[in-house]
């Protein structure tokens, strides 16, 4: 058995890996597989930094065990009430009936929804800036309501200068996968977890930023430090002010039945990068990754929204990626619309009428219609929707 890792000279890494999850959270899905991250603080008093995932529930106890050497855990610290963190909370009372649950009040109020077995004698609770010293290690606690959930709080590590950030900073995937590339599924991750909550979000890095901190230890995905960190902050500085990454970017999303639409859809593509457009990108909505779709929306500056009319509505898969942004508040950007229709074209208004619900969402040009294969004069009409939306 290989010793579990460490990250400075007390904290040991006793979280797992699953490659075999399919659909994380029932519905993203995770080819490179998922990481449920929990750490060990060996000090003095001993703490388990938050459990794992029911999946890896037997190899989590396994390391917890071969990285504590016999020791016993004093303190088990929750900073997300989630299952797929919080699943041993149970076994880890049950092993070690003297430890101390540590967490929020909203966490404690919500225990008993999860956890028969942990009473509240067990709980401490924390409020914002309250302290525990572990003997070397002084954890200081601050609160980060709705960095995914109401309950979550975040450990900074005075001695160690470690921010343990629950949630924030995740990513999908296994410890190793993209290790050169953080930002691709970091980012997929952000928008459809994350995307909702950007003032909250907002709020913690601002209190984060009076901190010294060196490492950043998250829930999900690898420990940043160094340029990495840097990166992942300054990303994590503009999405959560929806702020675009590439604004002159055009992202492309079509939903068409029938090809008509696609034809036209690609056409476009061609006429962009004719006319100089610095970053193109093209998806099928009704085949491609819907969670990858919706992080491009919030990449790019500049969207083109391609459909086909259907009962008198929209196609599906484009009323769904529409209902999506609308949920995750994508906002602040600027589109261009495209219909197409055979007998009484209703895509275009049932897009405006989902648009209109946004915030900031700038309208270029002329709501585009097609009647069914793309013509001559309709090529004409893309130059022109082009020209619209790359010159503002
Ligand atoms: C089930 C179904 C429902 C449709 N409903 C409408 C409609 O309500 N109004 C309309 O103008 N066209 C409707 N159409 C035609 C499509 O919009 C047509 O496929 C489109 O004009 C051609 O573009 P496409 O090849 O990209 O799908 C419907 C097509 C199908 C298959
Ligand atoms: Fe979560
Ligand atoms: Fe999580």
């Amino acid at each position: 058995m290989t010793e579990t890792p460490f990250i400075t000279s007390d904290i040991r890494y006793i979280g797992q890996d699953d490659a075999e999850i399919r659909l994380f959270e029932s519905q993203y899905v995770v080819p490179e597989g998922m990481c449920y991250n929990s750490y060990l603080i060996m000090d003095e008093h001993i703490a388990i930094m938050d459990t794992s995932d029911n999946r890896t529930m037997d190899l989590w106890k396994r390391d917890l065990k071969e990285a504590l050497g016999g020791k016993t855990p004093e303190y088990l610290v929750v900073h997300h009430l989630e299952p797929d963190h919080a699943s041993g909370i149970g076994e880890a009372v049950a092993m070690y009936p003297e430890i101390k649950v540590v967490c929020s009040v909203k966490a404690a109020q919500m225990m008993p929804q999860y956890f028969c077995n942990v009473q509240p004698s067990k709980l401490m609770t924390m409020k914002e800036g309250d302290t525990l010293s572990l003997g070397r290690h002084q954890l200081v606690f601050t609160l980060a309501p709705m960095v995914h959930w109401p309950e979550v709080m975040m450990t900074y590590d005075a001695t160690d200068k470690v921010l343990f950030s629950a949630d924030g900073f995740g990513k999908f995937g296994v410890m190793e996968a993209d290790a050169n590339d953080w930002a691709r599924e970091a980012r997929r991750y952000y928008w459809n977890i994350c995307g909702k909550y950007g003032t909250p979000i907002a709020n913690v890095l601002k209190k984060a930023s009076a901190l010294d901190i060196e490492q950043v230890l998250p829930l999900h995905g690898p420990i940043l430090k160094g340029e990495k960190l840097a990166e992942a902050l300054r990303l994590y500085g503009l999405w959560s002010h929806y702020e675009v990454e590439e604004a002159e970017g055009v992202f492309v999303a079509y939903a068409s039945i029938h090809g008509c639409t696609k034809e036209a859809a690609l056409k476009l593509v061609e006429i962009l990068k004719e006319k100089g457009c610095p970053k193109v990108e093209i998806a099928d909505l009704s085949v491609e990754d819907q969670a990858t779709c919706i992080s491009n929306a919030f990449r790019y500056g500049k969207m083109v929204l391609a459909a086909s009319s259907y009962d008198a509505g929209l196609f599906p898969p484009m009323y769904d990626f529409l209902h999506h942004l609308l949920i995750k508040t994508w906002q602040n950007r600027k589109v261009a619309l495209i219909e197409n229709g055979s007998w009484a074209p209703s895509a275009g208004k049932t897009m405006l009428k989902l648009i209109e619900e946004m915030k900031g969402i700038e309208v270029k040009g002329e709501l585009l219609t097609l009647r069914g294969r793309m013509k001559d004069e309709d090529v004409a009409k893309l130059e022109t929707l082009a020209e619209n939306l790359l010159n503002g």
